[in-house]
């Protein structure tokens, strides 16, 4: 029904991923799969939307109502089965945004927070800038590359470090991993005995594979739902990160009132117009784009990882459970970084994230983006090929 096979032409849009080459000093022939951003147009419904809004011409200061954050509360109770408070939300301008301000709601300098790297990056240089102290979980790969959490090291770096917050990112990126119940369980019980809360990145929520299920931290048990706040935007899921917007829930009044705070403060009190109408379409109009977008999504990472088995299999890709971001164990090169960068970027003439920005541990990884026509994927593993195989 929808033609994501179609190719556009992004330049010119201010778009981060297809703009901003020399500034950040690649060449302008190196393929972007970098940014988690998608090659797709948003869905119909939320064009016709932000039209709708932009016809009025009305961009004064807006109120987000009831039935705003109903909608909300809906899709995520009809794609993940867990019904949320419509009270519970606060909206931000992204979800980066979010958690720096709930960092700063509810711990104070010094305090300790901690991650499971590799992670996305932001998450330790959020920690790190509003001067707490990070702590830095890793990540276990078994021999096919598909990563755990150690619970006893987890557990010993909890009560060594006296943490305060630990940031899940559910599911992983770049691992892509979908935590499964037993192991979200698991993270929420040792956080519980040893009074940490936890902040559940649930931004790739809708991108989830095969037998994968998304399970929402909150909906565990009533106590991880006080004992946690949840971070959920509708930007990946219906490519819309430009329109900022995004969702905090906050089930314990005491701590999302100190979140609003802490969003307040920073000039933050009302929506975008846009964002508000653009969110509206997308979670009640846009179900069959969705389906049909992770299916396609799901086929292009099933190529790709054929494509490296076949034809350059000294690349090991970690099959991904959930996001659209392929993660490429790329060590058996033997390259350094600057050998591998040199190949990816110069050779392969393709503009990734490397592994070690993720966390130490991810050295010798790159991080993919399929969420894209599948031509450009095809030509991404062509380039790769070329690079590699002459
Ligand atoms: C885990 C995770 N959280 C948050 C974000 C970004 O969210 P925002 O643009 O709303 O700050 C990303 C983007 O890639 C992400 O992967």
């Amino acid at each position: 029904m929808f033609d994501f096979d179609k190719v556009y032409d992004r330049r010119g849009t201010n778009s981060l991923k297809w703009d901003c080459a020399k500034d950040r000093h690649h060449s302008e022939d190196e393929l972007p799969l970098w940014v988690a951003d998608m090659d797709f147009k948003a869905p119909e419904p939320i064009i016709k939307a932000v039209h709708d809004v932009t016809d009025k011409g009305f961009f004064g200061y807006t109120v987000d109502m009831h039935d705003d954050r109903k909608i909300v509360c809906d899709w995520l109770e009809r794609r993940h089965g867990y019904a949320y408070d419509p009270e519970d939300i606060i909206f931000t301008p992204g979800v980066v945004y979010a958690l720096t301000q709930a960092v700063i709601a509810l711990t104070e300098p010094g305090d300790a927070v901690m991650i499971s790297e590799p992670v996305y990056y932001p998450f330790g240089a959020l920690v790190n800038d509003t001067k707490r102290k990070l702590v830095r979980n890793v990540l276990q790969p078994d021999d096919d590359g598909r990563y755990s959490i150690d619970f006893d090291a987890f557990e010993k770096q909890i009560t060594e470090n006296d943490v305060k917050v630990y940031i899940l990112c559910s599911p992983h990126n770049p691992v892509g991993r979908v935590w499964g119940k037993e192991e979200l369980k698991k993270v929420g019980d040792i956080c519980l005995a040893h009074g940490v809360l936890v902040f559940s990145d649930e931004i790739h929520a809708d991108f989830v594979y095969e037998e994968n299920r998304h399970i929402p931290f909150a909906s565990i048990s009533p106590e991880f739902e006080a004992g946690s706040l949840t971070f959920t935007s509708p930007s990946k899921t219906f490519n819309i990160a430009g329109l900022q917007i995004a969702e905090i829930l906050a089930h314990d009044e005491k701590k999302r009132n100190a979140v609003r705070r802490a969003v307040n403060a920073t000039g933050y009190i009302e929506v975008p117009v846009t964002g508000l109408a653009a969110l509206r379409a997308a979670y009640t109009e846009c179900d069959e784009w969705v389906d049909e977008l992770v299916s396609y999504i799901y086929d292009n990472i099933i190529y790709m990882e054929k494509y490296l088995s076949d034809k350059i299999p000294i690349l090991k890709m970690t099959h991904p459970e959930g996001t659209y971001l392929p993660w490429v164990d790329c060590r058996a090169l033997g390259l350094d970084k600057r050998g591998l960068e040199e190949l990816i970027r110069n050779k392969a003439k393709l503009w990734l994230d490397a592994g070690y920005i993720f966390g130490e541990s991810g050295t010798g990884w790159q991080r993919f983006n399929a969420a894209c026509p599948r031509s450009i994927l095809e030509d991404a593993m062509l380039r790769l090929d070329q690079a590699l195989n002459g």
